[in-house]
């Protein structure tokens, strides 16, 4: 495979070969791996900063996804992940780059209003609230709604129905995949034209990850693209449309999820071989 040129390590950074202003792609002839961005429903695009005063965790990261895709963000801890994600829903301020939702420029957006335009997060952690039963969690997530929201949680009741089971009870007595089902059934609540998810399977058996997987497909059939960071990392690639491999801040790899999975860089480095 072609190595990309614009997002490896070695600092060839030439953006006139993939930006807006520079030569245009060539169809046809692109490596695959080239992905191109810009006009992507969904882009976090040369992404730097960090947190408040702190150092740039995210160097000219670049994360997308496009109607009908599931898009994975892998890489080893501390690499930026769950900061690129917290950077595309507006939870950081960037030193360089912009977010572009369906086309639209959102980098100045709060988070909440990020919600209102389309967007859907469940974040790492801290993703319910415990104490609630799972019925009040969807209900918090319904929070921007001024319509009736009873189809949609029947909806999420059919895409995960243990929960329509378990609906009155607190959310922290369930188990850790059914907590993840709560938090991602909450973030659907909105009726989200994306969804972000930051680590999904986080803590969940083999068995359990595989079922939050088909249904993580089940949602994107429906329409809604999918960005999420997974670091079960062969297991996600091979969902995913569009992969991202994150180091130290930086795009490592980039390509469809087949195409990572056939490196044999990524493979030695990032999959175990
Ligand atoms: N709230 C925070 N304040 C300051 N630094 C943070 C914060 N969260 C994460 N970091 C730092 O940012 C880097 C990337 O972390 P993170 O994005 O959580 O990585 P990943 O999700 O890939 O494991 C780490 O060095 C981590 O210590
Ligand atoms: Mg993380």
């Amino acid at each position: 495979m072609t190595r990309n040129d614009w997002q490896d390590s070695r600092g060839n950074k030439d953006r006139s070969i993939t930006r807006p202003g520079g030569s245009t792609m060539e169809q046809g002839s692109a490596p695959a791996d080239r992905v191109e961005t810009t006009n992507a429903f969904l882009v976090g695009d040369s992404m730097t900063g960090g947190y408040g005063q702190g150092p740039d965790i995210l160097h000219d990261c670049t994360i997308a996804v496009d109607p009908g895709e599931i898009a994975v963000i892998v890489g080893p801890n501390g690499a930026g992940k769950s900061t690129g994600m917290k950077a595309v829903f507006g939870m950081l301020n960037l030193r360089k780059g912009s977010v572009r939702l369906d086309g639209e420029d959102i980098t100045a957006l709060s988070p909440q209003d990020r919600v209102v335009r389309g967007m859907g997060f469940v974040p790492q952690t801290s993703n319910i609230f415990t104490s609630m039963t799972v019925e009040e969690n969807l209900e918090m997530g319904a929070f921007i709604r001024r319509d009736d929201f009873r189809q949609t949680m029947e909806q999420i009741y059919d895409l995960f129905p243990i929960l329509r089971d378990k609906r009155r009870q607190p959310a922290g007595e369930l188990s850790g995949g059914q907590r993840q089902q709560v938090a991602v059934g909450r973030a659907l609540m909105t009726k989200p034209k994306v969804l972000m998810l930051d680590e999904p399977t986080a803590g969940v058996s083999p068995i359990v990850m595989d079922e939050l997987f088909d249904r993580i497909i089940e949602v994107a059939r429906t329409g809604i693209p999918i960005l999420m960071v997974e670091q079960n990392a062969r297991q996600a690639l091979e969902i995913a449309d569009r992969g991202y491999v994150l180091v130290q801040g930086r795009n490592a790899h980039t390509g469809t999820g087949e195409e990572l999975l056939a490196d044999p860089e990524v493979r030695r480095s990032f999959l175990g071989g």
